[in-house]
């Protein structure tokens, strides 16, 4: 196998964590962001003890100077980044109706300005190598909505317009861009919702369970590998049959 650098946002969230591991255990060097240093270190640690190497770097997706800077310094440690995840994601549930500005631009700002900050430093290096995976992280939630979700559905659903919309500029230089949309994966993210809500949510998935971070992250790895260079524009749902729209 070729040898690649990777950057996954969000690297220490529960999916995030699981799609390092499994970069990494291809053969990847992988690096990942951080706003928490302590929650990082330990995530760190937790990987050293695996034999994994992740490469922790400050970084808000929020603010693309902070990702410029971020992108600079992984380029610095590891190389071009030819592998990228934007998998950084939260929620501000609440009913539409009584939603704050806050809440509605800090999920749209993390969850899709975010793969602007991200993907634009990364693109032209990728572009002038002619080889690049792209995947975004969306969500079920961003293919069906969900009653106190407005803000986060509209921002997975326009993850997915980004893809598409880079896979057609991108496939002619060798770079393939996917979204994975998660249904409901037993992180912390989701173990947040309220316990009965949760149970009502969990009786709807006809595999009668939430999902593994493993589960994804094993997508993720397929569709960044080389053998999948004629995957491009997808969105792959991932969600024990929750949603089977097409
Ligand atoms: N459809 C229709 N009605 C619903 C509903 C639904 N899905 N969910 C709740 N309601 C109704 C309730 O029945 C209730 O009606 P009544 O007042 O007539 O009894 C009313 O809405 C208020 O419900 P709540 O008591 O739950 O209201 P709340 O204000 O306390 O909480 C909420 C609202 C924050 C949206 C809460 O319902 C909630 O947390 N829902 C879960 C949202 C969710 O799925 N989030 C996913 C997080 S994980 C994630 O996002 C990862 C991923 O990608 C999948």
């Amino acid at each position: 196998m070729t040898q690649r650098t990777a950057l996954v946002t969000g690297g220490t969230g529960g999916i995030g964590t699981a799609i390092i591991r499994y970069l990494a255990r291809q053969g990847h060097r992988v690096a990942t962001n951080y706003r928490d240093q302590a929650k990082a270190e330990a995530v760190k640690e937790l990987m050293a003890k695996e034999g994994i190497e992740v490469m922790l770097v400050p970084g808000d997706v929020k603010d693309p100077d902070s990702c410029e800077a971020m992108v600079r310094i992984i380029e610095a440690g590891l190389g071009p980044v030819e592998i990228l995840v934007n998998n950084a994601g939260i929620t501000r549930d609440t009913t539409f109706h009584k939603m704050s500005y806050p809440q509605w631009m800090e999920v749209v700002n993390t969850n899709l300005n975010a793969c602007f900050n991200v993907t634009r430093p990364v693109i032209e290096h990728m572009r002038a190598r002619k080889w690049g995976r792209i995947v975004q992280i969306s969500s079920i939630n961003g293919q069906k909505g969900q009653y106190g979700q407005a803000n986060y559905a509209a921002a997975k659903a326009g993850m997915h317009g980004f893809t598409i919309s880079l896979a057609q500029e991108n496939a002619k230089f060798g770079i393939t861009v996917n979204t994975v949309s998660p249904g409901y994966v037993a992180t912390d993210m989701v173990m947040a919702v309220p316990d009965d809500v949760r149970e009502k949510i969990v009786a709807q998935i006809p595999v009668g369970r939430l999902g593994k971070p493993e589960e994804i992250a094993h997508a993720v790895a397929f569709l960044t590998g080389e053998e999948a260079a004629w995957i491009t524009g997808a969105n792959l749902s991932i969600n024990g049959g929750h949603y089977m729209g097409w």
